[in-house]
């Protein structure tokens, strides 16, 4: 994965620091969002808040109309919260461990997971819908990913492959690879260099794997 990672990785700007609010706010930015649709986002956002004090103290009206577009919009009202909280409980630092950011407003496992490692290198792993596609299909997981025991397991499965060497970059990487190589139709499983241990590629199952249960 990591080897795939360096020569086919896309350059994005949030990729290039380990600055975490500008991790935390490209991540927020991106939930729910594609990276084409997000990217003038981040960047607009970081030109008019370029630390987190001037998010904090920006106007309400400014942050929602600044978010327009992109919908969910309780991810703005969560995002400007938990800028002002960054300040004024925090000292205007980001807390340095997944389990103190998931007290942020607005930040779940996924997002904690991400700002830890990528900015602090710790070895938490990230879970997201290209994870859930990676891993089900290389392992063969059946499990239901929309359910609760299907999250849990994926998420225990996801941290116990991260390598405490590179977990930032092994983070990356997985999401990249879910999302240029092993994507969720037509994956090009001849030309992937995880073909010959990929249970899904073997038992030709890859368009049945990752399992959702239907409602
Ligand atoms: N989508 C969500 N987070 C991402 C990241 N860090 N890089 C690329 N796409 C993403």
């Amino acid at each position: 994965m990591l080897d795939w990672y360096g020569p086919n990785k896309r350059d994005l700007p949030w990729r290039n620091t380990n600055d975490p609010y500008i991790i935390w706010l490209s991540e927020v930015i991106l939930q729910q969002t594609r990276v084409a649709q997000g990217l003038p986002y981040f960047e607009k956002f970081l030109q008019n808040y370029p630390k987190v004090q001037d998010l904090a103290q920006a106007p309400d009206e400014e942050v929602m109309r600044l978010w327009q577009g992109l919908g969910y919009y309780s991810r703005a009202r969560n995002l400007h919260q938990c800028a002002k909280d960054i300040v004024e409980i925090h000292g205007g630092e980001f807390p340095g461990s997944y389990k103190e950011l998931l007290k942020l407003k607005g930040v779940g496992s996924y997002t904690a997971a991400a700002i830890s490692s990528f900015a602090f290198g710790e070895a938490a792993a990230v879970v997201d819908g290209n994870v859930f596609r990676v891993l089900s299909r290389y392992f063969g997981i059946e499990t239901d990913i929309a359910s609760p025991a299907g999250k849990r397991e994926f998420e225990t499965l996801a941290n116990q492959i991260i390598p405490i060497s590179a977990p930032g970059e092994f983070n990356q990487s997985i999401m990249e690879f879910g999302s240029l190589q092993c994507k969720p139709k037509n994956p090009n499983c001849l030309d992937c260099p995880l073909m010959e241990g990929c249970f899904a590629f073997n038992k030709e199952m890859v368009d049945q794997l990752p399992f959702k249960a239907k409602k």
